[in-house]
């Protein structure tokens, strides 16, 4: 029996939805996570019923080619039986053990073993999680609890980018650089500071070489770091490349200049790979791609290709010593997930590592990363498109008013969100971050596939412009 309180959100909808379809269910008791609430409950869901390789079907029967890799995460597309076979075996075998109060499971000391050995730092220590958001609290924490062990107890503060995306929890929300997770959840949390995005197409001024713009945004995360006294900031924070805040790859030199200054700072450099981590960005991390020597690294979504959740951090020995004096002290290292290690989640995990190895698809991601960037970069021609961009197997483009004058379109126009209904009546799935289309398909997408996403794409982009033309 419904509560009679759950048909209240109900009656605003006039849907057409008949009461008993999943539809109409699925609109009398889910709170959608990132989801505009109030246009949910006039659209209704889309829901999706089953996928292969990189392709999906919803409800309805509609096929749709997945571009964006589920929410980046799908890499090796959808129904791979190995993964189930594996997940199968695990669950029949120990479905379940916890890493709490040195209890153990061979998957899990597998797949931290794999993980430090395939990581190109010095990185030599794994915990464990579920998800991009829990792995980036974990960071903070670890941050605090590291600093309050060698005697910096005053070295506390993290800086972030704005519209860096770390996730939505207290903690990683308020590292997340997006003001709508922010609004109204009363983020960011003190102890968190933002610094520019290295966005030259959308962040420089009038005439401004890129080398400048760099040296500008540069000097203001000095000036930040000085007014805040470098003692008192552990960390930065940064997605290699950055993801949900609209895919933007950093101009050159920028990670050579921010990491020189931190290092001048003692201020650590956390690597944020949720996205970029194997294989995304065209070499298998994507501080590799951009040069970046982290201190620590978040991995999630792909590690696992998404069959089940998990995510980990990877920490130096030099921060581990510490942590373990500090916990003797206390009687305990009192941070840890009931799932942390869970033996299910790190059997797939491991396979798919080993999988995305026997195929070498890294190498394949590559190479197929450079039709799919042509194809991408020749769509910065059409009229409404401001700027191409991306790197690997990740991109988007940015829809403007104006191309000349780089003029975005009014927020309440809603042309991203058109373009992206365009797409998906053309059978493509993309995501709309404002009026950037990210496009972040599975590793596993063949050339052919790409120009079929591309064509598609276009085909949609047509279709936004002759809707527009209409006034
Ligand atoms: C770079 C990055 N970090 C962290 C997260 C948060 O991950 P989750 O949604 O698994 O909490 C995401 C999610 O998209 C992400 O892209």
């Amino acid at each position: 029996m419904d509560h009679p309180g759950a048909t209240r959100m109900a009656d605003p909808l006039h849907n057409e939805f008949p009461p008993e379809s999943l539809e109409a269910r699925d609109l009398r008791h889910l709170l959608h996570p990132t989801t505009n609430l109030k246009l949910h409950h006039q659209t209704g869901p889309r829901i999706h019923d089953h996928a292969q390789g990189v392709y999906l079907w919803d409800s309805q029967g509609k096929q749709y080619l997945e571009g964006m890799a589920g929410l980046w995460c799908t890499a090796l597309g959808y129904g791979e039986e190995e993964l189930v076979r594996v997940a199968t075996e695990q669950m029949r075998k120990l479905s379940y053990s916890q890493l709490f109060g040195s209890k153990s499971n061979e998957p899990s000391i597998l797949l931290a073993e794999r993980l430090t050995r395939m990581v190109p730092f010095d990185l030599t220590r794994v915990f464990f999680g579920l998800s991009g958001s829990d792995a980036n609290d974990t960071q903070m924490k670890l941050m605090w609890y590291y600093h309050n062990a060698i005697g910096k107890p005053e070295k506390k503060k993290i800086v972030s980018r704005w519209r860096g995306y770390h996730g939505v929890t207290v903690a990683s929300g308020s590292l997340t650089g997006l003001p709508n997770f922010h609004k109204h959840f009363d983020l960011p949390i003190a102890g968190v500071l933002h610094t520019d995005c290295p966005h030259y197409y959308r962040g420089a001024e009038a005439g401004e070489s890129e080398a400048a713009f760099v040296e500008r945004i540069v000097g203001n995360l000095e000036a930040l770091i000085e007014r805040e006294g470098a003692d008192t900031i552990a960390a930065f924070i940064a997605e290699p490349v950055l993801g949900a805040g609209g895919v933007i790859v950093p101009p050159a030199g920028y990670y050579a200049r921010v990491q020189a200054l931190l290092a001048q700072h003692d201020i650590l450099f956390i690597d944020d790979e949720v996205i970029c981590g194997f294989g995304r960005t065209g070499k298998p991390f994507g501080a590799e791609t951009m040069g970046i020597v982290p201190t620590t690294m978040s991995l999630a979504k792909a590690v696992s290709s998404a069959y089940l959740p998990l995510s980990a951090v990877l920490l130096p020995e030099f921060m581990y010593e510490p942590i373990v004096e500090q916990s003797g002290q206390v009687g305990t290292f009192g941070h840890g997930f009931t799932y942390s290690g869970h033996p299910v989640c790190a059997a797939v995990a491991l396979r798919t590592l080993e999988l995305m190895e026997e195929r070498d698809l890294f190498a394949h991601a590559a190479r197929v990363g450079g039709p799919f960037q042509a194809r991408l970069r020749a769509l910065g021609d059409h009229p409404l498109v401001g700027e191409a961009r991306g790197i690997g197997l990740i991109g988007a483009v940015e829809l403007v008013e104006d191309k000349a004058c780089r003029k975005a379109f009014a927020p309440s126009r809603g042309v991203g969100a058109y373009c992206m209904a365009r797409c998906e009546a053309n059978g493509l799935i993309v995501r709309a971050l404002g009026d950037s289309l990210a496009i972040c398909p599975p590793l596993i997408i063949s050339a052919d596939q790409v120009d079929e996403l591309f064509s598609k794409l276009a085909t949609a982009l047509d279709e936004t412009l002759a809707w527009l033309a209409t006034g």
